[in-house]
């Protein structure tokens, strides 16, 4: 990131980035130049502790000495959602430099869940109930039931695409991903048809591959 600053990243929220973020303002990062899009919001009030502007503001954007040039979150309580989505398909066109990605228990990138084909625009989504309770995680008082998320297009045409897991949780779904069949029924899975994509795996997520 710092010797691209003026670069368009789009970022992740959830546990898995937290320590990368935290490691990056610990080493006086700056992304002062950069655009940051938030990669994917749930459907919950403006103040909920789960909702992935807030935790990229916590994990990240207090931690930093300067904001970011541009920050685009995504508006859920817009008259229009669809718009709303289609504007921040806009905003990728321009040019997406960097994607960071977690992967969610079932395969999920973004809220890209299982069954999404691999040139889906960004867009409102219905929750998996697996997703939606992992939001507890997060501090959410009531589990979202949909959100909004860049498509998988979006990501897919991105220059670089980083995947990151951590934890033995991860381990079987990191494997679906990796040395499974390339498809929807594993979004993540479609990683591996980016030719400038890295997964990068602590040895626990790794143990099953
Ligand atoms: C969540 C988010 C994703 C995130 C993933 C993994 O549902 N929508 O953007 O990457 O699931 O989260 P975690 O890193 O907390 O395991």
């Amino acid at each position: 990131m710092q010797s691209n600053p003026a670069a368009q990243i789009v970022l992740p929220t959830g546990r898995t980035p937290e320590p990368v973020y935290r490691s990056f303002a610990d080493r006086g990062g700056s992304l002062a130049d950069a655009t940051i899009m938030l990669l994917d919001e749930f459907g919950l009030p403006p103040r909920s502790h789960a909702r992935c502007d807030n935790m990229l503001q916590r994990d990240l954007l207090d931690r930093l000495e300067e904001p970011p040039a541009r920050l685009l979150t995504w508006n859920t309580a817009a008259e229009d959602l669809d718009a709303m989505c289609a504007d921040m398909d806009v905003e990728a066109q321009r040019g997406i430099d960097l994607v960071i990605l977690g992967i969610g228990g079932n395969g999920h990138l973004g809220i890209n869940e299982p069954g999404t084909p691999s040139d889906a625009p960004s867009r409102v989504v219905e929750l998996h109930a697996e997703t939606a309770a992992a939001t507890s995680r997060y501090g959410a008082e009531t589990a979202p039931t949909w959100g909004v998320t860049l498509g998988l297009g979006p990501i897919l045409r991105a220059s670089a695409v980083w995947l990151l897991a951590t934890g033995a949780h991860k381990a079987a779904i990191v494997r679906a991903a990796l040395e499974g069949p390339i498809g929807s029924e594993v979004p993540a899975s479609y990683v591996r048809r980016h030719e400038n994509a890295i997964v990068f795996l602590d040895e626990a997520a790794a143990s099953d591959l």
